[in-house]
C-alpha cells in the first residue's frame, strides 16, 4: 500500500457539499474533489474551488483504502439518493469519515455510527446515538438519550427533547420541534415548524402545531 495521503472526496456539488467542504476547512481537512452524476448540468465546475471531477463513476478507478468519502448529497427530497449512494459505495468497500464542526458541542457520552454529519453550532446531549449517515444540521439538538437510526436528516434549528427516537430515513424539518419520548418512524417527514407530541408512524408527513398527519412520506 503507498503511504501517500488519501484522497477526500465528497459525493455531491450542491448547497450540502458547499457547507461541508467549508466544516472540513475548519477540522483542518482538504478536500480533492466532489463529484457528482448531475455534473453536466451544474453550470459550474467547481465549489468553493474544489474541482467537479465528473461523474460518481470516476470513483471507480479509485481503490478505496486510498481515498476517503463524505456524503454531500443533502435537501428534503434527496433522503433516498443519500442512503442509496452510501449503501453503494459501502459495498465496494470505500470508508465515509465523520464530519464534526468544531463548534458542535458533542458530548463524549454518545456515540456515533459511520459518515455522521453534525455541523455548525449542532448540540447533542449525553445518551444519545447517531446512526450512519446521519446529519444533525446548523444549529439543530438533541437532548439526553435520543436514539436516531441510519440516514436520518434533522434539517437546521430542529429540537428532539430527551428520549426520542427517530427510525431510519426520517426527516425532521427545519425548526420542528419533538417533545421528550417521542418515536418516530422510519420515512417520515415532520414537515418545517412543527410541534409533535405524539408518535409518528412510518411514511407519513406530519406538519403543524400540535402535529397531525397531512400526507405520506413523499406528499
Ligand atoms: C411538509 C413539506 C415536506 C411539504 O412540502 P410539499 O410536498 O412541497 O407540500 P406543499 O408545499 O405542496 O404543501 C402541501 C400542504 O401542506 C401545507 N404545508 C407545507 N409545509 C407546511 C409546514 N411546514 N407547516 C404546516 N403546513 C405545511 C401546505 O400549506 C399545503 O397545504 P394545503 O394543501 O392546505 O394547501 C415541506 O413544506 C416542509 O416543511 N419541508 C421541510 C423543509 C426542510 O426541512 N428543509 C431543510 C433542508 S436542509
Amino acid at each position: 500500500m503507498s503511504n501517500a495521503p488519501p484522497e477526500l472526496i465528497v459525493i455531491g456539488a450542491g448547497g450540502h457539499a458547499k457547507v461541508l467542504i467549508d466544516t472540513l476547512r475548519l477540522m483542518s481537512l482538504n478536500v480533492t474533489g466532489l463529484t457528482d452524476n448531475d455534473s453536466r448540468q451544474l453550470g459550474y465546475d467547481h465549489v468553493l474551488g474544489v474541482p467537479v471531477l465528473g461523474g460518481d463513476s470516476e470513483l471507480s478507478g479509485l481503490a478505496p483504502d486510498m481515498v476517503l468519502l463524505v456524503n454531500g448529497i443533502g435537501g428534503i427530497r434527496a433522503d433516498k439518493l443519500r442512503k442509496s449512494v452510501f449503501e453503494h459505495f459501502k459495498a465496494k468497500g470505500f470508508r465515509f469519515i465523520n464530519v464534526i464542526h468544531p463548534s458542535a458541542v458533542v458530548s463524549v457520552e454518545c456515540s456515533l455510527g459511520e459518515g455522521v454529519q453534525i455541523m455548525a453550532g449542532a448540540l447533542i446531549q449525553p445518551g444519545c446515538k447517531v446512526g450512519d449517515d446521519t446529519i444533525i444540521n446548523t444549529g439543530a439538538a438533541l437532548d439526553h438519550d435520543c436514539i436516531l437510526g441510519c440516514h436520518v436528516h434533522l434539517a437546521p434549528g430542529a429540537t428532539l427533547s430527551g428520549f426520542v427516537s427517530v427510525d431510519d430515513c426520517a426527516h425532521i424539518g427545519t425548526g420542528a420541534n419533538v417533545i421528550q419520548q417521542v418515536k418516530i418512524g422510519a420515512g417520515s417527514t415532520v414537515a418545517a415548524g412543527a410541534t409533535v407530541i405524539n408518535d409518528v408512524p412510518a411514511g407519513v408527513t406530519v406538519a403543524g402545531v400540535p402535529a397531525g398527519v397531512i400526507g405520506q412520506g413523499d406528499i
